[in-house]
């Protein structure tokens, strides 16, 4: 079932902050999923009604942005390369076990929202490979054996 909007969005105030502007609905997105963590649905859809653009149209966009998401997102975001040189050195392995270890697919969250998991195409430490980013902190040289304490290691900084 989908999520009721709270009592006192800030949807609201965020879209006459920018005077209903169709023009405006990337940046109007942005503030939303920065207030909110993501893009609720009930949000999409004052949106859609404010700015007079229709559901779909501000769904393509949502969509289109990575920047964006349609799910809330888990409070430490695990990024996983598999560009050439991390998938050449089995990364994709590396990603398996995480998603085995989290009980959650490539582009998910955990359900009591800890982490979200996502492969990337290369994250610029190539000489490292393969490579994991979990928040701002780079894993290098992972295998599929380290996954369990490396994610060990993480939440009890928490
Ligand atoms: S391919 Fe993985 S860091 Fe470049």
């Amino acid at each position: 079932m989908e999520e009721a909007p709270p009592e006192h969005s800030e949807v609201d105030r965020v879209i006459e902050s920018h005077s209903c502007e169709k023009s405006a609905l990337i940046a109007i997105l942005q503030e939303i999923e920065n207030s909110y963590g993501y893009l609720p649905a009930w949000a999409l859809r004052q949106v859609s009604e404010k700015l007079e653009v229709p559901l779909i149209q501000v769904y393509g966009v949502a969509s289109f942005y990575d920047a964006f998401h349609l799910t809330p997102q888990g409070k430490q975001l695990i990024r996983v390369c598999l560009g050439t040189a991390c998938y050449l050195r089995g990364s994709a392995r590396v990603l398996e076990a995480l998603e085995s270890e989290l009980g959650i697919k490539d582009g998910e969250t955990t359900p009591d929202l800890e982490f979200s998991l996502q492969s990337v195409r290369c994250l610029g430490a190539c000489a490292l490979a393969p490579v994991m980013i979990i928040g701002e902190r780079y894993f290098d040289k992972m295998t599929p054996t380290k996954v369990h304490s490396v994610l060990k290691r993480v939440q009890s900084k928490n």
